[in-house]
């Protein structure tokens, strides 16, 4: 039992330090369950004693309110929300549903998701925005019952990305509609494919016989920035705008990977297969492996094509979090939210050259995949883990098992993933790696099939069968070096009801108690001086095993005590996600994504999905 704090008496002291202590993080016993959950009453002792720790607001209460709860001291207000015109010449917006697809093309698309600032000097910015999916229940009139060709056009322009310049004043920054970098991309924007999987017959349709251009993108969850100043979108559940109608009489033969991507030979809710035969099965079997893959876009220059990077995987992508590794080659850590499947890294095989942007343009086009394996040993909730190359010809990535190329290996990467016996995981959502460069964390969003399914035992990182409570966890490469193939993990939290479950896990870890509880973390990232924000996404509902964790929420966790403290809630039926910061860090942007109520302008409004920006009062660093 050593975790957070035993070797450590002086808790001031303790605070100043940094994360490369790492007798801190892992501790050099073993951690049992119980052993675990006994920390609790001394996380406590450090929020009584210590005034100078990192999170300096007030906890907050849950709450099922339909508005945005901030600690004192700290104001809200709404940046742009789905269907806000981002130029000068665009329609407003139609609470009606009643607009076509070429003004939903000039308007904020539907479902914020993550996004990223790119700073031009101190009062202008370019925000790019991922918008995930879209409601059809507010996005028609007709709520998607009565389908036209022009609604599947104005569906696939309500996704995609959004790019706008916001501008500073008197404080505040506004989206600017004349800005020069305004753009919407959407799911018939022009694309190309790069990286080994380019050309490769999979990609092959009717409409691009090269297998390189590709029309659009979807389903952008969450995101990444690169170094060399490029937005990663990163296409997660691709597999629900493809369909086939009245599929018992037609001939689609899907292949077992299809099915392990979740492509299913029947009606899509989107019904985008109706009319536009792109997404028709049985016409395009090919189209669907178009998808899934982390997409590069250059925010300045709205002329500029977006780019397909197959060397990076296909899988459901959820966030991109870059690193500079120590050597100079650029480190991307890849989760695919999928109950049981898996986590990955890619390491670039040439080195980041600043002021070299033209070279680092290309550099996710070549590197070495990999995917993790975490050792499990009973009880323990910490360990050890290796980094399993994915790369043809290696790791049983061959012929006799069915692999015939790298781009095939790419393609296919779940599959690469099993043969090469990587650990299956509870749903990885964001990575985030601490600005140390030492320490990655990754979400754990849930998972009701661990202990079930076969292939997903209950051990290491996932230690709770039937999972609807989620953790969080973290890992230290060896020697900080982020290409190093072997690493030491525990878990940051374990996220539980303290009042409903006594003595398990499913009470949570010790960090977490009845004040701070939450389920479903999703959505995480650290801002500069190493406040973990943790977003959550997950049961609303306030009642029986969720009883007393209200609506979803943002939270902010110190990674040097585990201190957890609520920050934010939002609006009914939402998920809080995207989190990105103004240069100085007195601006937070975050989603609030499907709200179910009357947010954010009340009264018998419609609902719409919106980022809000949250300040302090006194002009400070966000949790300052
Ligand atoms: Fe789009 Fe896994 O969240
Ligand atoms: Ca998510
Ligand atoms: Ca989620």
């Amino acid at each position: 039992m050593s975790h957070f704090l035993e070797k450590e008496t002086d808790f001031s002291k303790m605070v100043d330090a940094h994360l490369s202590r790492r007798n801190f993080l892992f501790g050099s016993a073993a951690v049992g369950a119980g052993a675990f959950l006994a920390l609790n009453p001394v996380a406590k002792a450090i929020a009584a004693t210590v005034d100078n720790t990192l999170l300096n607001f007030s906890a907050i209460a849950t709450s099922t309110s339909d508005n945005i709860v901030v600690p004192k001291g700290y104001n809200v207000s709404n940046l742009m929300s789905w269907g806000d015109p981002i130029f000068a010449n665009a329609p407003a917006f139609n609470a009606n549903g009643q607009q076509d697809s070429a003004a939903q093309a000039m308007q904020f698309g539907d479902n914020t998701d993550g996004m990223s600032v790119f700073p031009i000097s101190k009062d202008r910015a370019i925000l790019a925005v991922n918008n995930e999916y879209t409601n059809y229940e507010y996005l028609f009139a007709h709520q998607g019952k009565a389908m036209t060709a022009d609604d599947v056009k104005k569906a696939q322009a309500a996704v995609g990305i959004t790019i706008v310049e916001i501008t500073k004043q008197n404080g505040q920054w506004t989206m600017d509609k004349n800005g020069k970098a305004n753009r919407r991309i959407t799911a018939n924007t022009e694309m190309l494919v790069t990286g080994p999987a380019a050309g490769h017959d999979l990609l092959k349709t009717k409409a691009d016989p090269t297998g390189k251009k590709v029309l659009g993108t979807f389903n952008n969850c969450a995101n990444g920035e690169t170094p060399w100043g490029t937005y990663l979108t990163c296409e997660e559940n691709f597999n629900g705008f493809f369909g086939v109608e009245n599929a018992a009489e037609k001939d689609v033969q899907l292949t077992a990977d299809d099915k392990r991507y979740g492509i299913k030979a029947e009606q899509s809710k989107y019904q985008w297969h109706n009319f536009d035969e792109r997404f028709d099965l049985s016409k395009n079997p090919n189209e669907p492996n178009r998808f899934g893959w982390i997409v590069e876009i250059d925010p300045n220059d709205p002329t500029s094509t977006p780019l397909k990077r197959t060397a990076l995987g296909r899988f459901k992508h959820e966030n991109a979090a870059i690193v500079v590794n120590d050597d100079g080659h650029v480190v991307v850590y890849l989760g695919d939210d999928e109950r049981g499947e898996h986590l990955y890294k890619f390491v670039t095989k040439n080195k980041y050259q600043a002021g070299n942007n033209s070279a680092n343009r290309h550099l996710l086009d070549e590197g070495t995949l990999y995917v993790a394996k975490f050792n499990m040993h009973a009880d323990k909730l910490e360990g050890k883990g290796q980094w399993l190359e994915l790369t043809y010809g290696k790791n049983g990535l061959t012929k006799e098992n069915g692999f015939n190329s790298q781009a095939e290996v790419m393609i296919f990467a779940r599959r690469a993933a099993t043969q090469v016996g990587a650990t299956t995981m509870d749903r990885p959502e964001w990575v985030a790696v601490h600005p140390d460069k030492k320490h990655v964390f990754c979400t754990l969003t849930n998972n009701k099939n661990r202990g079930v399914k076969e292939g997903q035992e209950v051990g290491g990182p996932n230690p709770r069968a039937e999972n609807h409570y989620g953790q969080i966890v973290r890992w230290a490469p060896t020697n900080h070096d982020h290409n190093s193939v072997t690493f030491k993990w525990d878990l940051y939290l374990i996220a539980g009801n303290p009042t409903v479950h006594k003595g398990d896990l499913y009470a949570g870890s010790a960090n977490i108690n009845k004040d701070n509880m939450f389920n479903s973390p999703d959505g995480i990232g650290f801002d500069k001086a190493g406040r973990l924000w943790i977003q959550t996404d997950g049961n609303y509902s306030n009642e029986g095993d969720f009883a007393g964790q209200g609506n979803n929420q943002m939270l902010c966790g110190d990674p040097i005590t585990g201190e957890v403290r609520r920050f934010l809630t939002g609006p009914i039926g939402c998920e809080i996600t995207g989190l990105t910061f103004s240069e100085d860090q007195k601006t937070m942007f975050i989603g609030v994504q499907h709200p179910s109520g009357h947010f954010p302008q009340g009264g018998t409004h419609k609902p719409r999905s919106t980022i809000v920006m949250i300040s302090k009062d006194d002009g400070g660093v966000i949790g300052s």
